[in-house]
């Protein structure tokens, strides 16, 4: 349910991380596929918020960059927006920077404030917030207890039970920083009253910041329904601050991945050490055993298997297709019922059709393959279009490259390329042609004919003896 009108969010990203010890902006260190702040916007958006605005500041260009590219249709159509903070003045002052992305939103009541930090919260939590509002509240807010408050604002509350502030673990006296409910800095403030708060902040604290947490004590003090506190558990709530809480965030993260998978049909034997980005997408009844790792947009369709230490970063697997162990492959497509590995690699633009075999160290690029084809073992196959029903012998080399250009390697539907050939581009090989073992290729063979060039062999009767009776000879008489 949504609080009255419908919601803004505003995320707050511009502040350096400083304790990731980090080049790169702590809201783009990625987080199972995804940049640490595409998780708050995510659950804004799945929310309902009808714009999300982004507070950016250090790293700004980058930050911009990635979000558009994350969320490309919001972007375009304005849902997703960043406002600048020039200088990091404390969290009161980011929201006031986003304060102007909002003027022109006519129906949102209430503007929800997340950190960019915080990736674990979901967007149920969001709902519920907005829900707690729902009371008439000018600030509803979020929290969550933790046997280790240490960093974070805590909840102070009179006598009466009712949230009176929030302070900061630097502003807090030693009775304060006893209390164990923290602020997770989730907050959805009524608009009006935000605009009027934020105005009013001053920089009188520890930090000589604009602390945000200042308007939840004014809510407080001026609202009659006071402030709405809404406990929500810890697991949605853990900010991210340095490296070591990115990985148990990932952690977290990652299992919510697993089950949701698991719920839905998909069998991971070993959940633990399977790795399977956010945006991974499995059909019922794929089979992933132990130590997968699928990245980036992997789509598996159903029935596919998965097998031992496949890595697989943006490839789309047909229904039915078999990956045998360590197969490593990228931004690729493989057909249905297609068999791969173990130990193939196919590199970018690397397309098989159904049924397709590619076997033990062959590694493929920007090569397709028709189906039925078959390159069973180590092979090289570098920009090459291969037809139905080819079959690829054991040894061959696709010679793609004369050290200044790509070429291409045609080999027609039914041709059969005998082991330890090479294919010297550009070159075509016609539809059912036979190229004989240890042929190199450097013309054209037309359909049908047999290409054969390799030096004829001649056998010499009894040699193989006198042979090895000269040598041993030469080895006594050099040991003298
Ligand atoms: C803040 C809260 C604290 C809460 C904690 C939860 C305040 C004063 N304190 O503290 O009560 O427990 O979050 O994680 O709000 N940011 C900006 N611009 C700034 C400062 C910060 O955009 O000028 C952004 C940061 O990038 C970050 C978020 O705001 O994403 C929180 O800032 P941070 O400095 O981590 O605040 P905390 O000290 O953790
Ligand atoms: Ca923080």
């Amino acid at each position: 349910m949504r609080a009255r009108g419908g919601f803004v969010a505003v995320v707050l990203a511009a502040g350096q991380g400083t304790r990731m010890k980090s080049a790169l902006p702590k809201v783009l260190h990625p987080l199972c596929g995804r940049e640490l702040v595409a998780w708050p916007v995510r659950a804004a958006l799945d929310a309902g918020a009808a714009r999300v605005v982004v507070v950016v500041g250090h790293g700004r260009e980058a930050v911009e960059a990635a979000l558009a590219q994350r969320f490309p249709e919001h972007s375009a159509d304005g849902r997703v927006i960043t406002a600048v903070q020039e200088k990091q003045l404390g969290t009161g002052d980011a929201v006031r920077s986003a304060l102007p992305a909002l003027s022109d939103v006519d129906d949102a009541d209430y503007v929800v404030v997340l950190c960019g930090d915080t990736p674990l919260l979901r967007h149920e939590a969001v709902s519920a917030l907005l829900e707690a509002a729902a009371g008439g509240n000018k600030c509803a807010m979020l929290t969550g207890v933790v046997d280790d408050p240490t960093g974070y604002g805590r909840i102070v509350r009179g006598a009466d039970g009712r949230v009176t502030a929030i302070r900061e673990h630097k502003d807090a006296s030693a009775e304060e920083r006893a209390i164990r409910e923290m602020n997770p800095g989730v907050y959805a403030v009524e608009k009006g009253f935000l605009v009027r708060s934020i105005a009013a902040l001053d920089t009188k604290n520890a930090q000589g910041e604009l602390y945000l947490t200042d308007v939840v004590a004014r809510a407080a003090a001026e609202d009659a329904a006071g402030v709405a506190a809404h406990a929500w558990p810890m697991e949605d709530l853990h900010g991210v601050n340095d490296r070591h809480d990115l990985a148990r965030a990932e952690s977290l993260l990652r299992e919510r991945i697993n089950r949701a998978h698991g719920l839905r049909g998909v069998t991971l034997r070993d959940p633990a050490s399977t790795y399977i980005e956010a945006d991974v997408e499995l059909a019922a009844e794929v089979t992933l055993e132990p130590g997968v790792v699928l990245r980036g947009r992997t789509q598996i369709g159903a029935g596919a298997r998965i097998d031992v230490g496949c890595v697989l970063d943006d490839v789309i697997v047909a229904a039915g297709a078999r990956l045998k162990p360590y197969t490593v492959a990228a931004d690729s497509t493989i057909g249905e019922r297609a068999q791969v590995g173990p130990f193939s690699h196919l590199r970018p633009k690397s397309t098989l059709g159904p049924d397709v075999h590619v076997g033990n160290f062959v590694e493929t690029k920007a090569t397709s393959l028709g189906a039925r084809s078959k390159a069973n073992h180590l092979a090289y196959l570098g920009d090459g279009v291969v037809g139905e029903d080819v079959n690829v012998g054991a040894g061959t080399i696709f010679c793609n490259y004369d050290g200044f250009q790509k070429h291409t390697t045609w080999l027609l539907d039914g041709a059969f390329i005998g082991s330890d050939s090479q294919l010297v581009a550009p070159v075509t090989v016609g539809k059912g042609a036979y190229v004989a073992t240890g042929t190199t290729v450097t013309k054209d063979v037309p359909d049908d004919a047999l290409a054969i060039g390799r030096t004829k062999q001649e056998n010499k009767l009894g040699y193989a003896s006198r042979l090895r009776a000269t040598m041993k000879a030469k080895k006594d008489q050099a040991k003298k």
